[in-house]
């Protein structure tokens, strides 16, 4: 079940490359599940024409907050808006992390971060493993650091350790049995991609990708979202994600 609210931003504050916007709903927030998103209708113009979706970032009482890369249009659009304008947006949609009784490791490459803060909440001080290209990429890391044990690493080095997700994984996992443990990743499509076959190789059965696919209508509708799986058929990042398993989806 989804809602169609008129929200108004209680809260915005703008953070290097990014913004992180707070909004009053009715029911999205109280309905809401970690690893759900939001299709935001960026202005009253139907210009651009097509919502944005959004990682649901945060869930406090009524208020939902996401965190926007800003990147094109619509989010060059969604910067500007001040305290007390109005989003029009849709949610929650689609369906929501696992979780288990394991320890919990947060994989995250850029943008991907947001939808971990929310999710940080069913665990005891998961770990997050947060891989930028470099120091101006990072947003406020303060509300991950006060859920998750946070560890950074750069491309560039000139923030946290040198390297990349795949390399932080690898060094950590390695020679390590991992049937405790639940992975959940989040990043660009190279990132997921280089870690899937790693999980192939250590033979990891609990890890689950979000997809940040392109999307138009965001509830199964126009079918522009679609992925294959390994057995050549489709499933939609909107409405069958944008949670998968590792090994459900080909990226
Ligand atoms: C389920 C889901 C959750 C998401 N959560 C977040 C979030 O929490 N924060 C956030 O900032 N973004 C998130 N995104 C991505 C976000 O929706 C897009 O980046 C956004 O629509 C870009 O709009 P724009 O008008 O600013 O950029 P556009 O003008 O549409 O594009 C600008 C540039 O960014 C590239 N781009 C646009 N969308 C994507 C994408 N999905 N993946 C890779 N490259 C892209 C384009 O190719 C282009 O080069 C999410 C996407 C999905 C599907
Ligand atoms: S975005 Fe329209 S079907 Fe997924």
């Amino acid at each position: 079940m989804f809602y169609k609210e008129d929200c108004e931003i209680v809260d915005v504050k703008l953070d290097g490359h990014y913004i992180w916007i707070t909004m009053k709903t009715d029911e999205i927030a109280l309905a809401s599940v970690p690893g759900q998103f939001i299709n935001i209708r960026v202005n009253s113009l139907y210009d651009p024409l097509l919502r944005r979706p959004m990682s649901i970032c945060n869930v406090d009482g009524n208020n939902i907050t996401i965190l926007v890369l800003v990147r094109g249009r619509g989010s060059r659009i969604l910067a500007e808006k001040k305290k007390g304008d109005v989003l029009n947006i849709i949610g929650p949609l689609g369906n929501c992390f696992p979780i288990r009784k394991k320890k919990a490791i947060f994989l995250a490459g850029g943008i991907g971060v947001a939808p971990f803060l929310y999710l940080s909440k069913s665990y005891d001080k998961p770990k997050l493993l947060f891989g930028v290209k470099g120091k101006e990429w990072l947003p406020d890391i303060k509300p991950f650091e006060k859920y998750c044990d946070l560890k950074i690493i750069s491309e560039d080095g000139s923030t946290g350790e040198k390297g990349t997700i795949l390399s932080l994984v690898e060094d950590m996992l390695f020679n390590k049995a991992v049937d405790d443990v639940i992975i959940y990743a989040c990043g660009p499509n190279p990132m997921l991609k280089a870690l899937t076959g790693f999980f192939r190789k250590k033979n990891v059965d609990e890890v689950y990708y979000s997809l940040e696919s392109f999307m138009a209508c965001g509830f199964g509708a126009c079918k522009g979202c679609a992925v294959t799986t390994p057995e050549g058929n489709y499933k939609l990042v909107c409405t069958d994600g944008p949670i998968f398993k590792w090994n459900e989806v080909v990226l």
